[in-house]
C-alpha cells in the first residue's frame, strides 16, 4: 500500500518501550489508544479484545515479547522472552499466529548472545513479522481481487480488515482492492453477533477506504444468495488444518453451507502463517469459549431475563470441502486442498 493509500490509524504500533495499541472495543465510537508498558497489559489487550484478528494478536504479542525482554534485569532476557511468550501465547487459544509469532521471536531471542543483542532480535523478529504482514496482505488482495467478475458484491463475516491484521487486512484487503480496481460494487457486511466486529468495525474500516457497503444481520445472508445479490464469500481465518478445514469467527461455517447450496464462492484469504502444520484437521482446532454476558447484552445492556444461560463458542470450523479456494501470498489453493498446502505451508518454528 502507498503512503497515501495507508489508513489514517495504526491498530498496532512500536513505540519506544511502549506497544501503543488502538482500542477496537471502543470503536466506531471513540478513536482511542491505549500504550502497553507491560507484558500483562498486552495480554491483558488481547484476552479482552481491544486488539484482535488473527496477525494483529500475533503482532501484538511479538512486540509485547520485545517489551519484556527490555523491562528484564541483567542476564535474564532470553527467561523473561520465554515468561512473557507463554503468557501472551495463553491469552486466546484458537488463533494460530499468536503461538506462533511469539514462538519466532522467542527463537530470534535464544539464538542471540548477551543481553544486548537479544533485546536487538527480539525487536528485530518482532518489527519483521509485522512487515511481512503487511507485504502477505499486499500479495492476497492482489490475488483476491483477481478471482472476482466485473462489479462483484461480496459478503464478508467478522472483521478483516487493516485492523485484524496490521496491514491491507486479508479479506477485507480483497474487498478494498477489488474496488480500487472497479471490481467491487459493495460489500454485505454480516454484523457478526455477539461482539459484532462486522457493524463496528467491519463498517467503520470501509467507510474509511470509501468502499460502498451494507451492515446485513448475519440471518439475512442466506436471503440475499437465495435472491442472487452475492457474487462470492470472503472470509478470513484464524487456523487452518493441513487437510484445508478452516477455522473462523463463530458464523462462518453457516455461510459457507448456504454458499454452497447457492453455488456461490467461498473464498478464505490468509496468510501462511495462518496455516498449522501442526493441525492436521478443524476437530483438533481448540475452539474458544467466551463469557455468557457476551451473547446476554447487546452494547453491555441486558437483552435476556437475569438469570438466562448462554453458550459463546468464538469460532467454528469449515471443513475443507466447503471452502472454493484459500487465497494467501504464495498463491490461490485449490482442491485438493490438503497437497496444496504441504506444497505452500510454512514449517514449524525452530
Ligand atoms: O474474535 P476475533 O474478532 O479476534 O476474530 C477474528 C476473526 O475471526 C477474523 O476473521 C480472523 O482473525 C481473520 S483476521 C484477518
Amino acid at each position: 500500500m502507498s503512503d497515501a493509500a495507508r489508513p489514517a490509524y495504526e491498530p498496532v504500533a512500536w513505540l519506544d518501550r511502549r506497544v501503543r495499541l488502538l482500542d477496537q472495543t471502543r470503536l466506531p465510537a471513540e478513536e482511542r489508544y491505549i500504550e502497553c508498558r507491560e507484558v500483562e497489559q498486552v495480554a491483558e489487550a488481547i484476552s479482552s479484545m481491544r486488539v484482535r484478528g488473527a496477525p494483529a494478536i500475533g503482532i501484538a504479542a511479538a512486540y509485547g515479547v520485545a517489551l519484556a525482554t527490555r523491562a528484564a534485569e541483567t542476564g535474564s532476557a532470553v527467561a523473561a522472552a520465554e515468561r512473557a511468550a507463554a503468557r501472551l501465547a495463553a491469552a486466546r487459544p484458537t488463533a494460530v499466529n499468536l503461538g506462533w509469532a511469539v514462538a519466532r521471536v522467542g527463537s530470534a531471542v535464544r539464538a542471540a548472545t548477551g543481553d544486548a543483542a537479544a533485546r536487538d532480535a527480539a525487536l528485530a523478529e518482532a518489527t519483521r513479522i509485522h512487515e511481512e504482514q503487511r507485504a502477505a496482505d499486499r500479495a492476497i488482495a492482489e490475488a483476491g481481487a483477481a478471482l472476482l467478475p466485473e462489479g462483484a458484491r461480496l459478503l464478508t463475516h467478522c472483521n478483516t480488515g487493516p485492523l485484524a491484521t496490521g496491514g491491507l487486512g486479508t479479506a477485507l484487503g480483497v474487498a478494498i482492492a477489488g474496488h480500487r480496481a472497479g471490481r467491487v460494487a459493495i460489500v454485505w457486511v454480516d454484523e457478526t453477533r455477539p461482539r459484532l466486529q462486522g457493524a463496528r468495525l467491519t463498517a467503520w474500516e470501509l467507510g474509511r477506504h470509501d468502499v460502498p457497503y451494507a451492515v446485513i444481520a448475519d440471518d439475512a445472508a442466506a436471503t440475499l444468495m437465495a435472491r442472487g445479490e452475492v457474487d462470492a464469500v470472503v472470509v478470513g481465518a484464524d487456523r487452518i488444518a493441513t487437510n484445508g478445514d478452516v477455522a473462523n469467527k463463530i458464523g462462518t461455517y453457516p455461510l459457507a453451507i448456504v454458499a454452497a447450496h447457492h453455488g456461490v464462492p467461498f473464498y478464505v484469504a490468509a496468510p501462511l502463517s495462518t496455516i498449522d502444520p501442526m493441525t492436521p484437521d478443524g476437530a483438533r482446532i481448540p475452539i474458544e469459549e467466551r463469557a455468557e454476558s457476551e451473547v446476554l447484552a447487546v452494547d453491555g445492556r441486558p437483552v435476556a431475563p437475569a438469570g438466562a444461560r448462554a453458550r459463546n463458542p468464538a469460532f467454528d470450523v469449515t471443513p475443507a470441502a466447503l471452502v472454493t479456494a484459500i487465497v494467501t501470498e504464495a498463491g490461490v489453493l485449490r482442491a485438493p486442498l490438503a497437497a496444496s498446502i504441504a506444497g505452500a505451508a510454512r514449517g514449524p518454528v525452530a
